[in-house]
């Protein structure tokens, strides 16, 4: 009989038993891997993948990426496009619904968001316990966490209409706590939002706004902060995005797994590395010092921070666009010099066997440090520059998480590696561990 299409022949030479199971969308189901046994006490099959190399974990619409072919698209749009024609609020709308968003309901998101941006007063008490010192993003998602305490009416995550309105909560109350945090730090004193300013515009205001009555930003720089945001909304499974729908998955309330969410990008690895590459970029000094620097890294001492991605293999498209974006932001600022170092180290890497064989290439942290730093943030707070976006796309995640049947709490398994079952010893007669 001819065997179905669509279907994987799996013969187990343990047994010699073939099993037949279904391909959906270029994919088997992990389940289907269990009735693989070898007799009836055995639990099945599973599928044993570290790191999610090649395992999905859930079905989406929101964001697409071909890393082979290094493109990117928010719900089919390609983010080129939207980098240069759409506002921050207009990309977010179209993460959370799907479409663009027309000229009336852009308008009513916008006010809705402008209009959800103030932070309970406790927050300032709350702030004040950090010290000076403290990293930005550790204020940030403490301060995320915090306002599930005083939102207990997101715990409700079940109804789709109060989802929708922790959403908007969030992503207007986001550059309001960053900009605390940030403002903490300097010891000023704490900027209200404005309402008559852009999102991009009110976050530079509750950051710089000084004693002058009305802040006014640089239209180049809020456009420039614009497109950062556009590039950062979201990117699929990414770490941050599998722990807010991990976390989302326990029906915890949205601001938790935000803050949650918010941990994982802190990390180096993820969207901690634009400020390992400021650092490296200071480390290295010159462009003299860049060939030095790359046999370091080939020698194994070191990674190049902003270089090298787990999906994109050819180029990141994000770099690209933020590589130009540095161009218009240095016509208004200071040109900062590490964009040199960086473009030299840019150029030899992409010459040298070592990165091209590994199919390394600049990531969107190589070049958004550099642009941030020129704008007057500091390295501490360019995590906190992508936590703000990026929480567009957790939280539109999030919400097609919790409408989607097939999902359950998630829970992995493992494979077992430890004792099996030992009797107890009581202390007075255990021998030393050996030390290892
Ligand atoms: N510099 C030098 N070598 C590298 C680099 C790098 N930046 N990145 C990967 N490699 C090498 C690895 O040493 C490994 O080499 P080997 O096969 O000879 O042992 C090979 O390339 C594969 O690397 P992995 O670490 O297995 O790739 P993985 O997909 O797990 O990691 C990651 C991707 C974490 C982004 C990695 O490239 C890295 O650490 N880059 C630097 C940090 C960084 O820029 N992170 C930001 C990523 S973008 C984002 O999260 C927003």
């Amino acid at each position: 009989m001819e065997k179905e299409k669509n279907t994987l022949t799996i013969t187990d030479n343990r047994t010699n038993q073939s099993y037949t199971v279904p391909i959906d969308k270029g994919a088997i189901r992990a389940m289907d891997l269990r009735k693989i046994k070898t007799g009836p006490d055995d639990f099945g099959l599973m599928s044993y993948d570290p790191a999610f190399m090649n395992t999905a974990s859930c079905q989406s619409s929101i964001t697409y990426i071909d890393g082979d072919r290094g493109i990117l698209r928010y719900r089919g749009y390609p983010i080129e496009v939207l980098a240069e024609h759409c506002t921050f609020l207009e990309v977010a709308y179209l993460l959370q619904f799907g479409n663009l968003p027309a000229e009336k309901e852009l308008k009513t998101w916008v006010n809705e968001i402008t209009h959800h941006t103030m932070l309970h007063e406790i927050i300032k008490d709350f702030m004040e316990g950090f010290r000076r010192v403290s990293h930005p993003m550790s204020m940030l998602v403490s301060g995320v966490a915090a306002l599930s305490a005083i939102y207990p009416d997101a715990k409700n995550v079940l109804d789709p209409e109060s989802r929708l309105h922790q959403i908007k909560r969030l992503i207007a109350k986001m550059p309001s706590i960053s900009a605390m945090a940030y403002r903490h730090t300097l010891g000023f004193p704490y900027v209200y939002p404005d309402n008559d300013l852009s999102y991009t515009e009110n976050f530079m205001n509750m950051l710089w706004k000084m004693v002058e009555p009305k802040y006014r930003a640089a239209p180049e720089l809020a456009r420039a902060l614009d497109v950062l945001f556009i590039l950062h909304a979201d990117h699929e499974q990414n770490c941050g995005t599998n722990t807010m729908r991990c976390v989302g998955s326990a029906h915890t309330d949205p601001f938790l797994a935000t803050a949650a969410a918010a941990a994982a990008l802190a990390g180096p690895r993820h969207g901690g590395a634009n400020e390992e590459v400021l650092k490296m970029l200071d480390e290295i000094g010159s462009k003299q010092n860049v060939p030095a620097y790359i046999k370091r890294i080939k020698e194994g001492h070191s990674k190049l921070m902003g270089f090298g991605h787990r999906i994109y293999k050819s180029y990141d498209p994000r770099a690209r666009i933020i590589k130009w974006t540095a161009e218009q932001v240095f016509q208004v600022t200071k040109r900062n010099p590490r964009i040199d170092v960086a473009l030299e180290l840019e150029r030899i890497a992409l010459e040298d066997d070592y990165f091209v064989q590994h199919k390394l290439y600049p990531n969107v942290d190589f070049y958004s440090g550099i642009i941030c730093q020129a704008m007057g943030f500091k390295p501490e707070m360019f995590t906190v520059l992508f936590a703000i976006p990026r929480t567009a796309g957790w939280l539109a995640h999030w919400d097609e998480m919790m409408r989607d049947p097939e999902q359950k709490i998630a829970r992995p398994r493992q494979v077992w590696t430890g004792e099996p079952e030992r009797r107890f010893v009581p202390i007075t007669e255990r021998a030393a561990p050996a030390l290892v």
